[in-house]
């Protein structure tokens, strides 16, 4: 039996979670699936899926912002996504600008940096604006720092790196031997920001799907069952406190 507050996915007990408030990850990227199922579940139209989706989208900043997590990245539209009907791609663009002047205040009160990455060239021109428009009047906040990807696609951003640092190299601008993995950061949307501690992705699905390629080479991921609908604080700080008992190597052993 489903029903509009929650579905058998949905219902979960964590025993006991307790969050070390000085290993808190810096930054915590989500892929955030599984709004069309949610609504299918509940023979609602898919556009309503992500309406709920946005819903979690609040929760979650505002869970970001107390826990002291510094950026949030949300992949909300993928490159691959413009294959979908037109009519859901535009309920999507309807959501975004929605989301920006409704929740514009609150965020800008609470010190939120309201950041995009991705090629936004491609959304409608009112989406742009909107987004240009937050980060313009957020860009000096001290608070989280919210990433929207958005037309968002991890080949396509190292592509575009690529392309950048050639241009550079042939106006003699850096040599050719000083690229390396650190420099060459510098040229992806996410420059200037620490790579992802963690990717959460829930719905049950495990894959990547183009996300964040060059970023996660040692970040932690974190699956679940649960679609980002009904994806809450709770499971936020599940997914924080198992973070907090991998151990993180990044290629050396342990001390
Ligand atoms: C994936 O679920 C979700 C998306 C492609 C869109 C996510 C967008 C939002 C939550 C709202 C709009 C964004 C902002 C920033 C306001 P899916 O549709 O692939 O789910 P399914 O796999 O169950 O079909």
């Amino acid at each position: 039996m489903f029903n509009l507050f929650g579905s058998k996915k949905s219902r979960r007990h964590y025993e006991h979670i307790h969050l070390d408030k000085n290993n808190i990850p810096k930054h915590i990227a989500i892929i955030m699936d599984g709004n069309g199922r949610w609504a299918e579940e509940r023979n609602l139209p898919r556009a309503l899926g992500h309406k709920a989706g946005v819903e979690t989208i609040r929760k979650i900043v505002k869970e970001c912002d107390r826990l002291g997590v510094k950026y949030l990245t949300l992949y909300a539209f993928s490159t691959e996504n413009w294959k979908r009907p037109q009519e859901e791609v535009s309920a999507l663009m309807k959501l975004l600008v929605e989301y920006l002047k409704n929740e514009f205040k609150e965020l800008n009160e609470n010190g939120v940096v309201i950041n995009h990455i991705g090629d936004i060239t491609r959304l409608p021109q009112n989406c742009q604006d909107e987004l240009n428009k937050a980060y313009e009047n957020t860009k000096n906040n001290t608070g989280v720092v919210l990433n929207l990807a958005l037309n968002y696609g991890g080949r396509d951003e190292i592509i575009r790196g690529i392309k950048n640092i050639y241009k550079k190299v042939q106006k003699g601008e850096i040599n050719i031997d000083s690229i390396n993995g650190s420099t060459f950061s510098n040229y992806l949307y996410t420059a200037n920001m620490p790579d992802p501690d963690i990717i959460i992705r829930p719905s049950g699905e495990q894959r990547l799907s183009n996300f964040m390629l060059w970023q996660c080479a040692y970040s932690e991921f974190w699956y679940s069952d649960i679609n980002w609908p009904d994806f809450n604080e709770k499971d936020l700080e599940k997914a924080i406190c198992d973070y907090q008992q991998r151990d993180r190597r990044f290629g050396g052993i342990k001390k």
